[in-house]
């Protein structure tokens, strides 16, 4: 069998993704489909000058890219559109990563789920934050039985935005940046400690705070940041905030308490591990040290490493490769992940009240959503339509999207 052929939808966060393909050659870059020119051609030109490459296919249409031959597709258009495309590509035969994340509307996670499970393809979600030496051993740990059963965790993605808020919405009031509540963007935030505990969260009460002129003179109307509490399946209760905070620590935070020990992601590289062996109450060790990368290949590559393992990862999944299986992140997973962040936006327009997560592995806890289309995204909730801003009355002038577009436009 020749290297598996695979394309890209979306070449700006794809260009990640784009530029591993031609370095690795892990899997050879068939097809890019981006609409807007300057990303296609920086996607040519990087392929043609820096790596000689000069046989891929470049579309500006989705509907003739997906007609090129390719076994598997990597998903980085925009982020609330993931999962249709996704369905239409299973359905078509092809493996499928996509980029966080994965569904913007409970009915969406359904129908990916059944998707999936109808076309056995591979689906991997490219939640890279799980991904770093740190959070791999947290997860290594954790499993290991090292601090006993998980009682508390925290996970934060704390990412001040409004310096670079003008490039990554272009302007446009109706980019689904611009559109998304504060809990929406949650992966990087909870993913990690789902996946290094594989703990599923079975309950979700979200908070936010009103936007501050730093953020509404970008363009941005949703609550500045979203702290949000997650029960877990064994009871254990989960902190997790995410996004635009001034912050004097590492913006991403990840702690697990157990019941004979905790793990800390230092955000240094470090790990800080208290571990009571002795069997003796608050008679421990504390041991700080920085574990090497379980992929060394990732060492230089974005995000810790993690920007590196997804598509290393999904590409061995769809070769049966038994570890990037054991480590990729699937359908059921990528949905747990994601679905608080949609259900979270729930709690707090219903006055931060807890609400239930389903398991949506059980077929029988799906037909309650559906046809459950609650988003803030106009065109794919229907008459299910929520603001993501509770904030500013009327929303914000035109010129401040002018000028955050004459701000991207200048680069
Ligand atoms: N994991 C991470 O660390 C990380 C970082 C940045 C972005 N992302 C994710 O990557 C995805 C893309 O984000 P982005 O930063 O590139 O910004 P973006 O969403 O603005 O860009 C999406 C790109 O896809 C193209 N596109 C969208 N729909 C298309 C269509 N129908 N036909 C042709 N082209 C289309 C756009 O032209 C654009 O170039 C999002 O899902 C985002 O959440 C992830």
């Amino acid at each position: 069998m020749g290297k598996l052929k695979i394309g890209v939808f979306g070449a700006c966060r794809g260009m990640t993704m784009i530029s591993q393909l031609l370095q690795t050659g892990e899997a050879e870059l068939v097809a890019i489909c981006d609409k807007y020119e300057p990303h296609f051609s920086h996607s040519r030109k990087e392929a043609e000058e820096k790596y000689g490459v000069c046989n891929i296919t470049y579309y500006t249409d989705f509907d003739e890219f997906i007609c090129h031959d390719m076994d598997a597709v990597i998903l980085a258009n925009y982020a609330n559109e993931h999962a249709p495309y996704a369905i239409r590509l299973l359905e078509s035969g092809r493996h499928v990563m996509s980029e966080c994340l994965a569904c913007a509307t409970m009915k969406e996670a359904v129908e990916l789920i059944e998707a999936v499970e109808r076309t056995g393809k591979v689906y991997t979600f490219a939640e890279n934050y799980c991904y770093t030496p740190v959070r791999l051993e947290m997860r290594r740990r954790y499993r290991n039985g090292d601090i006993g059963e998980l009682m508390y965790a925290e996970g934060e993605y704390t990412h001040d935005c409004s310096s670079i808020w003008p490039s990554i919405t272009c302007g446009d009031r109706n980019h689904w940046r611009n559109l998304m509540p504060s809990t929406y963007y949650c992966s990087h935030a909870i993913g990690p400690i789902l996946y290094m505990t594989g703990l599923r969260p079975v309950s979700v009460t979200s908070f936010e705070a009103p936007p501050r002129p730093f953020l509404t003179n970008v363009g941005y109307t949703a609550g500045a940041y979203a702290l949000t509490i997650l029960t877990m399946e064994n009871g254990a209760i989960f902190k997790s905030l995410q996004f635009n905070l001034k912050h004097n620590h590492p913006g991403n935070n990840y702690q697990l308490n157990g019941d004979i020990g905790a793990l800390k992601d230092m955000g240094n590289g470090e790990i800080n591990a208290y571990i009571e062996a002795s069997g003796e109450n608050c008679n421990g060790e504390s041991n700080i040290y920085r574990p090497s990368h379980i992929f060394p290949e990732a060492e230089e590559s974005g995000h810790g490493g993690g920007d590196y393992c997804t598509t290393h990862l999904f590409i061995g999944s769809i070769l049966g490769d038994e570890t990037a299986k054991k480590y990729a992140v699937g359908v059921y997973d990528a949905v747990d992940m994601c679905i608080p962040g949609i259900l979270g936006y729930k709690s707090i327009v219903n006055g931060n009240i807890p609400v239930e997560i389903p398991n949506l592995r059980d077929p029988k806890e799906r037909d309650k959503y559906r046809n459950d289309t609650f988003c803030t995204f106009p065109d794919i909730a229907g008459d299910q339509y929520v603001s993501h801003n509770r904030f500013v009355p009327g929303g914000l002038p035109d010129e401040v999207y002018e000028e955050a577009r004459r701000k991207w436009l200048n680069g």
